[in-house]
């Protein structure tokens, strides 16, 4: 291609990654699969390869890069980057109400928008010809830190504006937008569960996990950090600044920003409403917010409104009850994990928090404990955020009565009594005896579970039963489970063991990817193993894959990879696979030629809500993809199809709103099958 074309065709990439970057992570809306995406980004990469001079710093490829920083610098922020008071109740926010609308009468007849007040880190975000130039956190409101490498990696936060290739919308020279970065609580326990698997420190909370990775200074850490954005306020810009509130974030959604959601209210009585029915909804906001925001929607008033300190008159926070209580540590017990690390956890005097009698809550690790110089019989500070498990804050020493004792980790494991091991550079310490019962019977459990091999009605407690009646030393030993086993053990009648037995049958025909992470490797979960199982089709092949070949694969890095590797190699491992071989569990992934799958879906868009049966969220998306249709985050005018499975959230209400036909999973097979 002749370098003028070349250019052109560099550039069109540019525009066409940004705009699905942008459907992705902005409106969770996107309209090409992963592997097109990946196709245009590989293209992208080829011609800046052949033309670093090409290279700019708004192109998509240049979120990650920069060097490691010694410290921040300093940025002067172009006005004061305010805070907010508070109100705890509705009394305090007709009082405030009262206050403004003595100092201006219009504030009787204005009206508000209310959006969730969201509980991470403030960013100030600067924009020149619609370029992303620098960022910088709060700070003490006057001067922030430049956080601009980190932020750039944020694929929430757009790299130029406006997004969308058909948007013609005319962006200020120079502008200034705030904003939130934050973790959502799903991001925010995985990646803890895959530092927990990897034997690392796991993160307190979602607010803390977003300051630190916000303020590494290595930004490709920051890199493998799941932060995101939303955004609520222009700072400055040049040109006519919008009037009111709605028009704001109005602007900011045409822009191509993530934008915050909110409500507009037309009176005070509609903002007591719209708090309600934020609080209602607290846990599926997807992230913790700790009240809402209510503004003043006429900007103009709101500014003449003034400021008091570093609060504006023209709005405030109106705060959450707090999810934080105090209770008495009465002792702490000790979790043997399917790895064997062990995880301490704290036992309380049961308390209320949101609702919700807490007896139990984490302790992360160890070092935490003696970090915090948390004792038995203290006083301890707990917080339930959102669906994330309780956790312990810290002690409250002012309660102490000597009476408190020192907590001295175990020497031996809690189940199996063997010594514990600590691995160098960990802060995990594990039970290493791979026949520790605690062990045996997670891996089982593991084993069995939905996302594995999904042998329905075979949960943890039967397992327990299993292993505690010596049926069971290995997941392969189901297979060797037979009536008289079962019709021996209590609460077992003629049919449950049929149940059971037609359960645990039926399971040899799932697939190579199941059977793999049912293994419980470490680091390989539903993503890993399907690759896996893609690139190796069989478990032979699979064992005697090398650590090059396993590292050749996108996504595996070495610590994965050495992992499999031992796994197989371990004696206890190689005699499990023998077993399931014997049993007749040795499923081979088959070439399914695309052509020969019918084309049911063809054309529709499918959007996914509640848990399923069959299928996990991957495995869904995948099998409706196969089938020529789609699948989107949102509801919408567009979907064609709402796929409803157990405890479905606000989708199914919408669907229901926009007359959208919604299908249960037995339905959806039906149609497949079609
Ligand atoms: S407006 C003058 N809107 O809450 C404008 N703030 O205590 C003041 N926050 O530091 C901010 N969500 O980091 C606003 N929807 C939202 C917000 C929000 C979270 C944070 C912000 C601020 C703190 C105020």
């Amino acid at each position: 291609m002749n370098p003028s074309k070349l250019f052109s065709r560099l550039q069109e990439l540019r525009k066409q990654i940004q705009y699905h970057n942008y459907r992705y992570y902005v409106l969770n809306d996107p309209i090409i699969s992963d592997y097109e995406y990946d196709q245009l980004y590989a293209e992208l990469v080829a011609i800046e390869q052949e033309h670093p001079e090409w290279i700019t710093p708004d192109s998509p490829t240049q979120r990650v890069g920069g060097l490691v920083a010694e410290r921040f610098e300093k940025v002067q922020h172009p006005v004061p980057i305010l805070s907010l008071s508070n109100a705890f109740t509705k009394a305090e926010v007709q009082e405030w109400f009262e206050r403004i609308a003595k100092l201006d009468e219009r504030v009787r007849e204005a009206d508000f928008i209310v959006e969730p007040k969201i509980d991470g880190l403030t960013v100030v975000l600067h924009y020149q010809d619609g370029v992303f130039q620098r960022g910088a956190t709060r700070g003490d409101g006057m001067v922030g830190e430049d956080v601009t490498a980190n932020l750039r990696t944020i694929k929430a936060l757009p790299l130029k504006i406006p997004v969308s290739a058909q948007n013609t919308i005319k962006v200020p020279t120079s502008l200034v937008v705030r904003g939130e970065v934050f973790i959502t609580m799903q991001d925010f326990e995985q990646l803890n569960r895959r530092l927990e698997e990897m034997g690392e420190k796991t993160y307190l909370n979602p607010r803390n996990t977003a300051s630190g990775s916000l303020r590494q200074l290595d930004p490709r850490i920051t890199a493998t950090r799941p932060l995101t954005l939303l955004t609520y306020d222009i700072v400055s810009m040049e040109g006519e600044p919008p009037k009111t509130q709605s028009e704001l974030l109005e602007m900011l959604y045409d822009f191509g920003f993530p934008v915050v959601e909110n409500r507009y209210c037309a009176n005070l009585n509609e903002v007591f409403e719209a708090y309600d029915n934020f609080l209602r909804r607290r846990d599926e906001l997807g992230y913790e917010a700790d009240g809402v925001v209510i503004k003043l929607n006429d900007i103009v008033l709101a500014q003449q409104l003034g400021v008091v300190g570093k609060d504006p008159r023209g709005a405030i926070a109106f705060k959450y009850p707090a999810r934080e209580v105090s209770t008495k540590l009465l002792s702490i017990g000790v979790n043997v994990g399917r790895t064997g690390v062990l995880t301490p956890y704290a036992i309380l005097s049961p308390v209320e928090i949101g609702g919700v009698i807490v007896k139990q809550a984490t302790l992360h690790n160890f070092d935490f404990i003696a970090q915090k110089d948390i004792r038995i019989g203290d006083v301890v500070l707990i917080k339930r955020a959102g669906d994330v498990i309780p956790y312990v804050i810290g002690p409250i020493i002012e309660q102490r009565d000597g009476d408190e004792q020192v907590f001295v980790p175990p020497k031996n494991c809690p189940v199996c009594d063997q010594p514990v091991e600590h691995l160098e550079g960990e802060v995990a310490w594990y039970c290493v005896n791979a026949a520790c019962p605690a062990q045996v019977v997670r891996n089982i459990e593991h084993f069995v579970s939905r996302s594995a091999m999904d042998i329905v009605g075979v949960g943890i407690n039967l397992v327990e039963q299993f292993v505690q009646a010596g049926l069971l030393s290995d997941a392969a030993d189901l297979y060797r489970l037979n009536r008289e086993d079962l019709l021996q053990l209590e609460g077992f009648a003629e049919k449950k063991a049929e149940n059971v037995l037609q359960a645990i049958a039926s399971s040899k025909k799932q697939s190579l990817a199941r059977l793999i992470i049912g293994l419980g490797i470490r680091g390989v979960g539903e993503v890993v193993a399907a690759d896996l199982a893609q690139r190796f089709k069989s478990l032979d092949a699979l064992m005697s894959a090398t650590l090059e070949e396993l590292q050749s694969i996108e996504g595996i890095g070495p610590n994965t990879a050495q992992a499999i590797v031992d796994w197989f190699r371990q004696p206890r491992n190689r005699e499990l696979l023998a077993k399931l071989r014997s049993a007749g569990v040795w499923p081979v992934e088959e070439e399914i030629k695309q052509d020969e799958i019918k084309q049911v879906f063809a054309g529709k868009t499918f959007v996914v809500t509640g848990g399923l049966q069959r299928f996990t969220r991957e495995e869904v998306k995948e099998f409706i993809e196969k089938r020529g249709g789609r699948v989107t985050e949102s509801v919408s005018k567009k979907t064609d199809y709402v796929l409803v499975g157990q405890n479905p959230g606000s989708k199914l209400e919408k669907a229901r709103a926009l007359n959208i036909p919604v299908l249960d999973e037995a339905q959806f097979l039906e149609m497949a099958e079609k």
